[in-house]
């Protein structure tokens, strides 16, 4: 009967399988613990005969090994598939690092940085609290010029009696161009980037704040025409080869003559259509001679200095390139919005 059972159990441990550990441990209970059915075999052992008993021992011990045998290889082999589990897979491929992404108005202003450079401009700078000499008065802003007034500029400190002496966040980065003629003498050929600052109600089409690049060149015998042969170029590498400019007329304090520049339409090439309001041009700066007054005003000697001024928006040149409908977004970080100029640089 118990030499049955031995070999009953022999059979069941050579098809000994496990799920899992706890299931391994399952069967180590059902067999080798204190109330397992070999140590029951180990009990029964006493009732045996005594001729028996030497034979009976052997087998029994020879079942208990068989038994712990396979119940350690099996747990070596979960333990050697933990291990494999825990091993660094190092032909997978690694996690995408996720890059920034420069905001495009920092992207526009560096090209348009670089195509100046190229030309010989270096950059200036100058503060965004201002003082009126700087911002208006140096500029040819007569007294009582309507972009002194509360509606457009944002006053740090105001003196009613003397305007002169108001304390403004600048409203143009013209300022810049003051600033570096009263450092330095001719040749000045000069891009001042910066931020500017105008008390208007925020909506898709205007903000309190944006970004202006200025630009000053002031030598011996500096034309029109020197001005018109710089934008020209810089409008062909802004917006491609074929691109044709425009001059129109138009007033700024601070330059005699002074022009508004259009470029023909990046979208339809000059034929028109709804971006240019069909008339197959769109404007983007504003520039002229500077007038013999405004070098004047900052020790500059106007009978044998000229020069050509230029400003330009960047919001709104970004806005050309890149079609963005609400200058809003500028300004808000959402990284959505971000994200959809990662490929510009
Ligand atoms: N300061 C002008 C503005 O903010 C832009 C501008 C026009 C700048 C003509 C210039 C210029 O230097 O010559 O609207």
């Amino acid at each position: 009967m118990i030499f049955e059972k031995i070999e009953h159990i022999k059979q069941q441990l050579s098809e000994l399988r496990a799920e899992n550990e706890e299931a391994l441990e399952a069967l180590r209970i059902k067999y080798l613990s204190k109330k397992g059915e070999i140590t029951a075999l180990f009990n029964d052992f006493r009732t045996v005969p005594a001729d028996q008993k030497r034979e009976l021992g052997q087998k029994l011990n020879e079942l208990k090994n068989l038994a712990t045998d396979k119940i350690n290889a099996l747990k070596e082999t979960f333990k050697a598939q933990e291990k494999e589990k825990n091993k660094i897979d190092i032909t997978r491929p690694a996690f995408p690092a996720e890059l920034g992404t420069r905001h495009p108005i920092s992207v526009v202003r560096k090209q348009i940085i670089d195509i100046f450079s190229r030309l010989g401009f270096t950059l200036a700078d100058g503060p965004e609290v201002e003082d009126d000499w700087h911002v208006f008065s140096a500029l040819n802003f007569a007294a009582d010029h309507p972009a002194r007034d509360m509606q457009d500029t944002f006053f740090v400190e105001r003196n009613q009696d003397d305007v002169t002496r108001n304390i403004v966040l600048r409203s143009h980065t013209s300022s810049v161009q003051v600033r570096t003629m009263e450092r330095k003498q001719p040749p000045i050929r000069i891009i001042c980037p910066g931020r500017v600052y105008r008390n208007e109600a925020i909506t898709a089409r205007a903000h309190c704040f944006f970004h202006q690049i200025e630009g000053l060149y002031i030598d011996k015998n500096v034309s029109f025409a020197d001005l018109k042969q710089v934008l020209l170029n810089f409008a062909q590498e802004l917006f491609g080869p074929d691109t044709q400019i425009r001059l129109r007329p138009s007033y700024f304090p601070f330059t005699e003559p002074s022009a508004e520049m259009d470029v023909s339409c990046m979208l339809c090439g000059g034929e028109g259509c709804g971006f240019c309001k069909h008339t197959g041009w769109v404007e983007i700066l504003g520039c002229g001679m500077v007038d013999p007054a405004v070098l004047e005003a900052s020790g500059i000697d106007s009978s044998i200095y000229s020069g050509y001024a230029f400003g330009l928006g960047v919001e709104r040149i970004t806005n050309l390139k890149y079609m963005v409908k609400d200058l809003r977004m500028f300004s808000e970080n959402d990284a959505r919005f971000l994200d959809e100029f990662k490929s510009a640089h």
